[in-house]
């Protein structure tokens, strides 16, 4: 049985799809065995508990970044966690912990990386006048939304779209391609070669 771990900083939908999708067997052998939120606010904390599922705050605020990361990774470590997923994490990770858990953490982005990587991905789409956009899974690096991509999905950008419709629009794929990407990595059926990650099934 592998265990998974879920960062996230907000809302949680992310969380909720890769925990429906354990739930339903569409990520078998695994449990999603702790969530970890560096906000007390974040409405996924809310969420897991309804599930049953243990949920953690560890505030991050006014600690140093690799100092906050020890606190993280010990817990994790404590818990036999085979796979971090970041949800929604609003931080950078340390060399530290990127380290520790190499090639054992995910992040979801809601753009076609390498384009529009940081804040508010959907706005930069639409700002650049981009007439697709999409999601993208990949392995965590120590830089930001810069490691091996594992899955994308692509969606059109509508002429009528606002941030908000386009985003409910990547949403949608976004908790599709997690639990894909998921399964991708706990089956260990790839490899990695320079940047591309290759199936091995
Ligand atoms: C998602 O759009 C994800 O791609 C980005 O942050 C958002 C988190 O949403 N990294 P949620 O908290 O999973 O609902």
């Amino acid at each position: 049985m592998k265990r998974i771990a879920v960062l996230l900083s907000g809302r949680g939908s992310n969380f909720e799809a890769i925990a429906e999708s354990v739930r339903a067997g569409r990520i078998p052998d695994a449990e999603l065995t702790i969530v970890v939120s560096n906000r007390e606010s974040a409405g996924g904390i809310e969420k897991a508990r309804q599930r049953g599922i243990e949920a953690v705050v560890i505030p991050s605020k006014g600690k140093q970044r690799e100092e906050y990361d020890r606190e993280v990774v010990a817990l994790l470590k404590e818990k036999k966690i085979d796979l971090v997923c970041l949800a929604g994490f609003m931080r950078l990770l340390s060399p530290y912990f990127v380290q520790e858990f190499r090639h054992r953490i995910l992040n979801i982005h809601p753009a076609l990386l390498p384009s529009f990587p940081g804040l508010e991905a959907q706005k930069q789409a639409l700002e650049w006048g981009v007439k697709f956009s999409g999601c993208t899974v990949h392995l965590v690096d120590e830089h930001l939304d810069a490691g091996p991509i594992i899955c994308q999905a692509v969606v059109p950008v509508e002429d009528g779209d606002t941030e908000e419709t386009l985003a409910a629009r990547i949403l949608r794929e976004e908790h599709r391609i997690y639990a894909e990407a998921i399964n991708i990595v706990l089956s260990g059926r790839y490899r990695i070669e320079g940047r591309r990650v290759l199936r091995t099934d």
